[in-house]
């Protein structure tokens, strides 16, 4: 017989069939006539109740009916009387395939804390919370594909070892073969990189965006989807080392299409989510409920499910950075020292601390934020007549702050030269990219949303660290 999974048998409703099931156990209780075995195979949170007539079985066997043993089990569907569900398995044969020795299983059927279950990792996928973002994550990447596949955007794979360093910001991790005990010394005493595996120095990308510029400059409408690596040493709930990035990039695209793109791409990944993953969403939006009734009313966050229908209701708020200032500049927490950095005016960066202002309290909505200083953005962001502003966008989310960054590209040949040279980037390495501007140059402009940023917000999480398998963190590479 072939094997069912537990979320076929749960929607069809085959009262009455015969069916075979695998998975592993979450917990067992009954008394000496009858058990409860609550099953799991991970297509669905549910879990099918499986009912075992103690007498029918081997004592030997049902001992080894333990949380966390995987069982194979045949039998027949009926109508559950229980609570909690509405099927049930009858069960007539049984197979232990995996012992699990409970004593040293760390997943005891009981509340474990995040924190705990991050040092576990390797087995965290068994838990509700847990593989139910793994099912939404996957979600999410097909909806991803499928957004941009329906609107002809071609995915490109750009390299994740690189020579450049896309952002500018120096935040790389270096890829190299040469022995660090003995590296080779030119005659200046330098490291020696032609002796390095490429013959030069090489780094993890830290964004795919400027060879999707090149692909963009014959497809028109492409997007990346990979992983990019940031050796920034920030300690946060919303930073990783290691982290997932999609990145369209469009030519003949002004700063307005990119941002109804972005807003329209935004929302079609939460309807998307609200049409597909409804059970786990209910699961977590019950989970974030019980973790904020410890809290004050007022700083409970929004409850899930209506948090994701905000968004999509919503027509993001658009304005420049200039008067984005001026508000936090004027506002009370400003004023009376409630933000850790002080808004002094233009020229300032936003924290994550004046996003979420902007966003939570100010304009109780999602923001679009145009037009940055040049000086606090990427070297390839367009000027603006001003000498002051780049056509940049930055769009900033409740609970996340900065979930998307963006802009419209400097298309034009001397003015971009220019500004590698102030910055110094090194221009003659980036002669391939400065060449998309010498032939048939057009405007173009693209954005990277970070993909867990992303996922913090559709689950209702708080730590990066727990929307991702397996997170890189500073001091943590486990796994
Ligand atoms: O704003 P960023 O640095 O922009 C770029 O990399 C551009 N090349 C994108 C483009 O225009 N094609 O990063 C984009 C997004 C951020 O808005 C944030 O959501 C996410 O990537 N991000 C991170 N996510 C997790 N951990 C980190 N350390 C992140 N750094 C950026
Ligand atoms: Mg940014």
């Amino acid at each position: 017989m072939k094997r069912k999974k537990i979320s076929e048998i749960i929607s069809s409703q085959l009262f009455g069939t015969e069916v075979l099931v695998k998975g592993w156990v979450r917990t067992k209780r009954g008394n000496k006539q009858i058990n409860f075995v609550a099953l799991n195979d991970g297509s669905t949170i549910h879990n099918l109740q499986i009912v075992i007539e103690v007498d029918k079985f081997e004592e030997s066997d049902l001992k080894r009916v333990v949380t966390g043993a995987s069982i194979s089990i045949k039998g027949k569907l009926f109508e559950s009387m229980g609570s909690g569900q509405n099927i049930e398995l009858h069960a007539s044969e049984l197979l232990i395939i995996g012992e699990c020795d409970v004593n040293e299983y760390p997943l005891q059927p009981k509340k474990h804390s995040l924190e705990f279950l991050r040092e576990i990792a390797h087995l965290r996928f068994r838990t509700s919370t847990f593989s139910a973002i793994a099912r939404i994550r996957h979600s999410m990447i097909y909806a991803v594909h499928h957004f941009f596949s329906s609107k002809g955007f071609v995915n490109i794979h750009t390299p994740i070892i690189t020579s450049s360093d896309a952002e500018g910001a120096g935040e790389m991790f270096r890829v190299t073969t040469l022995d660090l005990e003995k590296l080779p010394r030119n005659e200046v005493g330098l490291v020696d990189y032609s002796k390095d595996f490429f013959g030069k120095s090489t780094n993890l990308t830290v964004s795919g965006q400027l060879e999707g510029e090149l692909a963009a400059m014959a497809l028109s409408d492409i997007y990346t989807f990979g992983p990019t690596f940031r050796a920034e040493n920030s300690n946060t709930s919303r930073h990783l080392a290691e982290f997932w990035m999609i990145e369209p990039e469009m030519a003949f695209y002004e700063l307005e299409d990119n941002m109804d793109l972005a807003e329209e791409f935004l929302k079609y990944l939460i309807k998307y989510a609200l049409d597909n993953c409804n059970d786990d969403l209910q699961f977590l939006s019950k989970r974030l409920i019980e973790e904020e009734s410890g809290k004050k009313v007022e700083e409970r966050a929004m409850e899930l499910m209506q948090k994701l229908n905000f968004v999509l209701i919503n027509e993001f708020e658009r304005l420049t950075y200039s008067e984005a200032i001026k508000i936090l500049k004027n506002c009370k927490a400003n004023k009376n020292g409630q933000f850790k950095y002080v808004i002094e005016g233009f020229g300032s960066d936003l924290q994550s601390e004046h996003e979420r202002y902007l966003v939570e309290k100010h304009f109780k909505k999602p923001v679009i934020l145009t037009d940055y200083p040049k000086s606090i953005k990427a070297f390839y962001m367009k000027q603006n007549d001003d000498g002051e502003t780049v056509r940049a966008m930055d769009i900033l989310f409740p609970q996340i702050g900065e979930i998307v960054g963006g802009s419209q590209r400097e298309e034009n040949y001397e003015k971009l030269i220019a500004r590698m040279k102030e910055v110094n980037i090194p221009v003659n390495e980036m002669w391939w990219y400065l060449d998309t501007r010498r032939f048939g140059s057009v405007p173009h402009s693209g954005f990277g949303l970070g993909f867990e940023r992303f996922m913090l917000f559709v689950t209702g999480m708080n730590n990066i660290r727990d929307v991702i398998p397996f997170p890189r963190t500073p001091l943590n590479a486990n796994f």
